[in-house]
């Protein structure tokens, strides 16, 4: 097992993303087998956003999930996506250079444990598989509470862990065994990374976990989704 604690797991994760950050966007889709589009639409939903809203989307890498966001609250709207590595922002920047939604998208380079904003300063906060990659999951929470207004909405997708037997036991082989595989072959990557993906969600707390989490942060009405028999999860609370 990886050191996945602490400044350790910061420096891996940070180092990691720099390196693959050109080849994300195709891994993601790739694993999803395209579903990811569709999962990030109902975490649109899900954070409410509306015309109009300011939304923070912490952990954004390559800005899948802030451009989704960005389409929804429009031109009189405003999306920060904030990330802490230079490469993955790079590679957001590229993304959304053709597209009409960069005008009211802004990227900034930061600390997901300490966000560089005012509390009470965004209508929703969405984190999108980062949980998962901070050293410090309920630090990362508290802050996205801290930034959001009263009443709003604080969202993260990640990885869940599935309930159903059978599936689950199939899940976890395909996850630990055919991911890498597939992952090496197809997209270049290295088995490190998928063993670095297949450990992390391993060592995630579950949706029932996370949702506690989000609870004990302060968060209200808190609950999951679960997407594909609980293999992905959304968990959301209320400030
Ligand atoms: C799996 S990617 C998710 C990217 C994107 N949200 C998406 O939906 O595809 C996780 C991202 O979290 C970022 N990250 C991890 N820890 C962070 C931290 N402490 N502060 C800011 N970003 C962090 C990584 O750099 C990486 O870009």
């Amino acid at each position: 097992m990886m050191d996945l604690t602490g400044k350790s797991k910061e420096k891996y994760v940070k180092e990691t993303f720099n390196r693959i950050s050109e080849k994300y966007d195709f891994m993601n889709r790739m694993m999803s087998f395209g579903l990811d589009r569709f999962w990030r639409k109902k975490v649109v939903k899900i954070v409410r956003a509306k015309t109009g809203m300011k939304i923070l989307d912490v952990c954004c890498g390559t800005g899948m999930l802030t451009i989704e966001l960005a389409k929804k609250v429009g031109s009189s709207g405003r999306v920060i996506g904030l990330d802490f590595s230079e490469n993955m922002l790079e590679q957001a920047r590229k993304n959304i250079s053709v597209l009409p939604e960069k005008e009211n998208i802004t990227f900034i380079q930061g600390d997901a444990l300490q966000l560089p904003f005012e509390d009470n300063s965004f209508d929703g906060a969405t984190i999108g598989w980062g949980l998962r990659n901070l050293s410090s999951i309920k630090s990362g929470i508290q802050e996205m509470r801290r930034v959001v207004k009263p009443g709003s909405l604080v969202v993260s997708i990640d990885m869940g862990k599935p309930s159903w037997p059978i599936f689950k036991q199939l899940y976890w082989f395909a996850f630990e065994k055919v991911v890498p595989f597939l992952g090496k072959v197809g997209a270049g990557g290295k088995q490190e990374e998928y063993k670095y993906l297949y450990q992390s969600a391993l060592v995630f707390e579950s949706q029932q976990e996370l949702a506690e989490i989000f609870a004990n942060c302060g968060l209200q009405n808190t609950g999951y989704i679960n997407l594909v028999g609980g293999a992905v999860s959304i968990v959301y609370g209320m400030k």
